[in-house]
């Protein structure tokens, strides 16, 4: 009973601990990528995210910002705004530059690339925390955290060697720590208010199954679609009864055009084995009522039978008893004509 007791408070307090002020996205970054075709040729594409919600894009060849929610810019003034986006120029230039210039000494052969994710993110019972972290062709490179840079370990010797030259720039570090510690946290804040009502919406998913393309002889693919829902988060899986079937497959989340969500959900069966197998979406805009859609519901085949015998079966006996009616009380009346035309001839 205590164990009980226990169990049910451990999943309230962790359902509690979820549901709290934390709802939509909890973090900002923004993400470079360099593109080094050749010794000459750069492209740099940059934007900005609130989790898995892209609000900024970048226009690399004037260097401006584009604003793509009219919430994006969150509280900060223009002047702010202009602090930020004047170390992001300076970086955007800076940067595939001093890189060329170490390209040599690193050993680095064209084409490469150069990605980082860089911002910060709201914790539970804890301050905000920021991240600075890069990538070279793939691989983890180095993370920079609190005037410290920390090489990858598949970063190799490169990785140490990047960190020790970063750490000589003491004012480019500077600049750094002021971005990430100080205006990543009050603007994450801010744009999370601003934009509140569009990022804590809920909209509902609508699903529905089709056949794949066939998997083999005797076989089937069941596609389960569920498209439109918002937030991202879902749950879709095939059920047989309330069994889930270890062979769905989730494909990735997808977006829709209209910053909703769309996931396919496929399983392989034997052709025999469709019936009785369902979809089941659950999704916090369903407040607890999930979709569920059936491939040829055994029972519901039942119902059709039953729908069709039960009526043509009481239609019959219906008219199996009007007939024996009729045909009684036509006898009886037969009777009684004989019977009369027997006392007519009496006369
Ligand atoms: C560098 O790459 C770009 C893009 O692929 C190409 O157009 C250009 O001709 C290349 N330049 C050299 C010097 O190879
Ligand atoms: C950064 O390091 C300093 C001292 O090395 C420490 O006092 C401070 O709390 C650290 N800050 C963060 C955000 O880790
Ligand atoms: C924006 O909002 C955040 C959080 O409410 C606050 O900390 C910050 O001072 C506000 N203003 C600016 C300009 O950052």
């Amino acid at each position: 009973m205590l164990f009980l007791l226990l169990l049910l408070l451990t999943v309230l307090f962790q359902g509690g601990d979820h549901m709290d002020d934390f709802q939509g996205p909890t973090s900002f970054y923004v993400i470079q990528i360099s593109s080094f075709a050749n010794s000459t040729w750069t492209k740099n594409q940059g934007s900005g995210w609130l989790d898995d919600v892209q609000i900024h894009g970048w226009e690399s060849d004037s260097g401006t910002a584009i604003f793509l929610k009219p919430w994006s810019k969150g509280n900060f003034s223009d002047q702010d705004l202009e602090v930020v986006l004047d170390a992001f120029r300076v970086y955007f230039i800076g940067f595939p530059r001093e890189l060329r210039n170490y390209a040599r000494e690193f050993q680095m052969e064209y084409p490469l690339e150069f990605q980082s994710r860089v911002g910060c993110e709201l914790r539970h019972g804890e301050g905000p925390a920021s991240f600075f972290r890069t990538a070279l062709g793939g691989l983890d490179l180095l993370s920079i955290q609190n005037y410290s840079c920390t090489p990858a370990s598949e970063g190799g010797w490169r990785a140490k060697k990047f960190c020790a030259i970063i750490l000589q720039y003491q004012g480019v570090l500077e600049i750094i720590e002021k971005l990430l510690y100080s205006y990543c946290p009050r603007f994450l804040l801010g744009v999370l208010d601003a934009g509140k009502s569009d990022l804590q919406r809920q909209e509902k998913p609508v699903a529905w199954l089709s056949r794949g393309p066939t998997p083999g002889p005797d076989r089937l693919l069941l596609v389960c679609r569920v498209s439109g829902f918002y937030p991202k988060p879902v749950w879709v899986t095939w059920l047989r009864g309330e069994q889930e079937q270890p062979g769905s497959r989730r494909g990735d989340v997808l977006p829709n055009a209209d910053g909703t969500w769309y996931l396919r959900v496929t399983l392989d069966v034997a052709a025999g084995e469709a019936a009785g197998l369902s979809c089941r979406v659950k999704h916090s805009s369903l407040g607890g009522q999930d979709i569920v859609l059936y491939w040829e519901h055994p029972i519901s085949v039942g119902l059709i039978c039953l729908a069709i015998t039960v009526p043509s079966l009481l239609l019959f006996i219906g008219l199996a008893l009007w007939f024996r009616r009729h045909r009684i009380i036509g006898q009886s009346g037969l009777n009684k004509i004989v019977q009369e035309e027997l006392y007519f001839q009496r006369i």
